[in-house]
């Protein structure tokens, strides 16, 4: 029987999806938890390395939802953590990068369960370090700025278009697949150039990575016409330019050479 006062809910980071991305304290918890929570963008090759006794809740999927929604999660992460378990919440990325883990912390906290976190190797950080192509670079990026591309439903994108209409910056879009035609029209609308060369990544660092080179007037019908698996990755900006496709590989992805190659014609 568990002490309920020994309960506590870890939220850990699990990177791009590339297992040997998990930090050495990420994978010690994975593997001694009594509980492992996880969502959907945690790649089934990390998945691999939870022991088989170990129980297992997807919350990308749970019966009765489409979409899982927080405070479902927020109930169930109290109760096991109430019941004296230590809980593994896993989540894509770093928890703290559009991953919503702040907001779990602080229900957790409210509920009087102790929680802490684990980081993960953000999206952006895969995609630059599988693709070659760095997020800053001298003379090319002075700065980067991560962005999500996700609207509420029916809303418009809450973005400040002119402050992210920079050539110096590095653009990096989260979640921005559905809405990628909007983002790249508003950025061209607010200045940018039609010739700035722009990357989506699906599911980097895994051995589903596929990748497209673009540029910002073609991104959308190249994305449209490529049909991307989620999750997808935008990058936009200058450094793009640095791309040199098979060469920059050293993993053992699988790579969708571009559809147009305006950057390396
Ligand atoms: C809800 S956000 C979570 C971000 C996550 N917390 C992180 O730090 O990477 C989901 C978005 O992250 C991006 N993403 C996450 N993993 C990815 C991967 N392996 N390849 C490409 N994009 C990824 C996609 O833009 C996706 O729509």
């Amino acid at each position: 029987m568990k002490d309920r006062a020994n309960g506590k809910v870890i939220l850990i980071g699990a990177g791009p999806g590339d297992p040997d991305l998990l930090t050495v304290k990420a994978l010690r918890i994975i593997q001694s938890a009594d509980v492992v929570v996880f969502d959907r963008l945690v790649s089934p090759e990390i998945m691999a390395l939870v022991p088989p006794g170990t129980r297992r809740i997807d919350v990308g999927k749970m019966p009765g939802f489409h979409t899982v929604p927080q405070e479902v999660i927020n109930e169930l992460l109290v109760d096991l953590a109430g019941q004296g378990l230590t809980v593994a919440r896993l989540k894509g990325g770093d928890p703290l990068i559009f991953g919503r883990g702040s907001e779990e912390a602080a229900e957790l906290r409210d509920a009087g369960i102790e929680v802490c976190y684990i980081p993960g190797i953000t999206a952006a950080q895969g995609v630059a370090a599988s693709t070659g192509v760095p997020l800053t670079h001298r003379g090319l990026a002075t700065g980067v700025r991560y962005v999500t591309g996700h609207r509420a439903r029916d809303a418009s994108l809450d973005l400040d278009w002119v402050s992210l209409a920079s050539e110096q910056t590095t653009l990096v879009v989260y979640m921005g697949a559905a809405n990628i035609a909007e983002i790249s029209t508003e950025l061209m609308r607010h200045g940018l150039p039609e010739t700035l060369p722009v990357m989506a990544v699906a599911s980097a660092t895994t051995p589903r990575e596929t990748r497209l080179v673009s540029t910002l007037d073609c991104i959308a019908a190249d994305v449209a016409l490529a049909d991307l698996p989620a999750p997808v990755l935008f990058v936009i900006g200058h450094v793009v330019s640095l791309y040199r496709g098979r060469e920059a590989d050293l993993s053992t992805a699988l790579i969708v050479e571009p559809l147009r190659m305006h950057i390396h014609a």
